[in-house]
């Protein structure tokens, strides 16, 4: 008699047939998500599921969708982004003209496209290096498409709302000018090498649904990311306990500095 697949070996098949890395995620949650998956489908075990996704694209795109949750808006958390307009960047700049910025888990493309804006409005005539990525191909490809409903854009203000984009129906198009400013890319965080030597790396919003030893491990891993004097940028809803042991500064809350000695920053420590 065939056994049937327990949770385990079902995510370690999803990781051997399609890449998507299951281990990283916090369990409870992610169990509750695909079994109320399995539940509207009336999927009764993991082995006719795996069967399923293996056999019909539709249902891997959907599997993809609700593991991953690419809910995302322009200038998420607005005094944040007001921070890091007002102070971050331009100290950063001050360092460097040309900045290298990394987006990781950017969805459809708000995140990086709201850095977009900002830098092209602080330096237009400098081309950033700014370059995106998520795990999910169907975001990525939303995000080259650029084109967001309105809650997308709640926090645009209304100069910025004419100035990039174009509205049509009910949708908001960001213009030619800003999209070619981002560079997308599919990346997994959990078992995809990390670039070098960013100024900035914006991870918000992702490391929240995944184990607390896996989050350590990404942010040290961004750490060796950043060049030296680089900002690790979070999400309003999180915190790295560990900053200090990892080598962090704390320049303000949700802002991380890898230090870089020879130079003192105008920020306080909050
Ligand atoms: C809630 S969105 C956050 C979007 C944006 N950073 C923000 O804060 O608005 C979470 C994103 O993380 C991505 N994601 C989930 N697991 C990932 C992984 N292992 N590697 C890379 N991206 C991942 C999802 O596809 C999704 O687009």
């Amino acid at each position: 008699m065939r056994w049937l697949m327990d949770f385990k070996e079902f995510k370690q098949r999803i990781y051997r047939r399609f890449g998507l890395y299951l281990e990283g995620y916090k369990e409870p949650q992610l169990k509750r998500r695909i079994e109320s998956l399995m539940f509207s489908l009336n999927v009764q075990s993991y082995q006719e599921y795996w069967e399923l996704l293996n056999r019909d694209p539709d249902q891997w795109q959907r599997f993809v969708d609700k593991i991953t949750i690419n809910v995302s808006e322009f200038f998420r958390n607005p005094e944040l982004f007001q921070r890091l307009e007002k102070e971050i960047l331009p100290e950063l700049l001050k360092r460097r003209q040309v900045l290298k910025i990394w987006s990781a888990a950017c969805a459809d493309g708000p995140e990086p496209y709201s850095v977009a804006i900002i830098l092209k409005e602080l330096t237009p005539k400098v081309r950033h290096r700014i370059e995106a990525t998520d795990v999910d191909l169907g975001a990525l490809e939303a995000a080259r498409r650029g084109i967001y409903p309105r809650r997308a854009v709640q926090a645009v203000s209304p100069e910025r709302l004419r100035r990039y984009f174009r509205q049509e129906g009910e949708n908001f198009h960001l213009v030619p000018e800003i999209k070619e400013l981002v560079t997308f890319r599919q990346h997994d965080l959990l078992s995809d090498p990390y670039g070098q030597d960013y100024d900035l790396i914006l991870c918000r919003n992702v490391t929240i649904y995944f184990t607390t030893e896996v989050q350590d491990r990404l942010y040290r891993q961004f750490y060796k990311s950043l060049a030296p004097g680089g900002v690790l940028f979070i999400g309003a809803t999180e915190s790295i306990f560990q900053y200090r042991e990892i080598g962090f500064e704390k320049l303000a809350p949700w802002f991380y500095r890898r230090p870089e000695e020879a130079r003192k920053w105008g920020l306080g420590i909050t």
